[in-house]
């Protein structure tokens, strides 16, 4: 693309959607791939006054609604597509090397590798899923079956453990590599058995549900689970209600997503009938940083097996996502929930 083109878009989105989002695509459109360094630079910015509160504000809440309630009428299938269809050479590239888990990790010291911090994660998800041999067990969101693969280790029980995702190239994955019960199909409009599952959980994948899908979703998981049965949930969310401007600039990468805040997500357990047992938040930064590293690292694998603009878009999505954490406007939470 010709570069007064490329500025002239720039202006435009810029007006239309606000500056972050407009200078995060003029930064994803360069044709060839970022240089790391200065791209984080770019995106940690700190702009002057003025500039910082158009970033923040710009456009008006009743303007962001109206451009994400466009974007909402778009099936999700399409938004998982194209974030994660990008090819799972790509992903391998990024994630860690022993589960490929595209999810916060938990890092026990500063020390610690991606590896040993999604380990670690598992770890304390396991503990809060407690899985017994003969429990039914559903994932919401099952992405490269890292999870799973945990759990059938622990239980020694693969063929209760079922997974769901609306990536096709996940689902072939799982197909090829470890023949789980994963499901083509979205968790949010598909029917589930009643009673069928004593435990239900999902890792980095509640951030898809809309907040107007939140309550039905709930409901519906609810009927699913066996009488005490568990939920858990790990995830991120707002601090605060609202459309903030990040909801605009973050349709660049999550097209069809919308977070919900961390109060509005509390209130739909207990008004589904879940009883929160256990809760803790996260830091996502660390495991955003190693992210990007390894793209950065791996940038001839990541470039051939998901080309330039893929690598640039995901680079500008992990800073920019780096900086939401570290501005305070969301938390990673996890939640135990028992079914009353
Ligand atoms: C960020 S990945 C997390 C994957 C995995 N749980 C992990 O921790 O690595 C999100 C996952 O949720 C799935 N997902 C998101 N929305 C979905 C929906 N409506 N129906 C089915 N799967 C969905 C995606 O396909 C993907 O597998």
């Amino acid at each position: 693309m010709h570069p007064i083109k490329r500025y002239s878009l720039f202006f435009l989105e810029s007006l239309l959607y606000g500056p972050s989002y407009g200078y995060a695509n003029q930064l994803i459109r360069i044709p060839e791939p970022l240089e790391p360094v200065r791209c984080w630079e770019l995106i940690q910015y700190q702009w002057n006054p003025v500039a910082d509160w158009l970033r923040l504000n710009y456009p008006p809440e009743f303007v962001r609604r109206l451009l994400l309630s466009r974007r909402l009428i778009e099936s999700h299938q399409s938004g998982i597509a194209e974030h994660y269809d990008v090819s799972n050479d790509f992903y391998a590239a990024m994630l860690d090397k022993k589960f490929m888990f595209y999810s916060c990790a938990d890092f026990l010291s500063a020390t610690e590798t991606l590896e040993q911090a999604q380990e670690n994660k598992a770890k304390a998800i396991l503990d809060l899923i407690e899985p017994r041999a003969g429990d039914e067990i559903l994932e919401l969101g099952s992405g490269w079956c890292s999870m799973l693969r945990v759990i059938a280790e622990r239980t020694g029980e693969k063929h209760r453990l079922h997974g769901c995702t609306l990536s096709r190239d996940q689902f072939d994955f799982n197909q090829r590599q470890f023949g789980f019960d994963v499901e083509f199909a979205d968790f949010i409009t598909r029917e589930y058995p009643r009673e069928a599952y004593d435990k239900i959980y999902s890792i980095g994948a509640w951030e898809h549900v809309r907040p107007t899908e939140i309550p039905g979703l709930l409901s519906k998981l609810h009927l699913a689970l066996r009488p005490g049965g568990r939920l858990v949930k790990h995830f991120f969310c707002l601090l605060q209600d609202g459309v903030p401007v990040s909801a605009i600039a973050g349709q660049l990468c999550f097209p069809g997503s919308q977070l919900a805040s961390y109060h509005f997500h509390v209130k739909a357990f207990e008004d589904a009938g879940f009883r929160i047992v256990r809760q803790t938040i996260q830091d996502y930064r660390p495991t955003l940083r190693c992210w990007y590293d390894n793209l950065v690292e791996n940038k001839e694998v990541a470039i051939k097996s998901g080309g330039v603009r893929n690598y640039n878009r995901h680079l500008v999505f992990i800073a920019a996502t780096w900086r939401f954490f570290n501005e305070g406007e969301s938390m990673v939470v996890r939640f135990q929930l028992e079914k009353k």
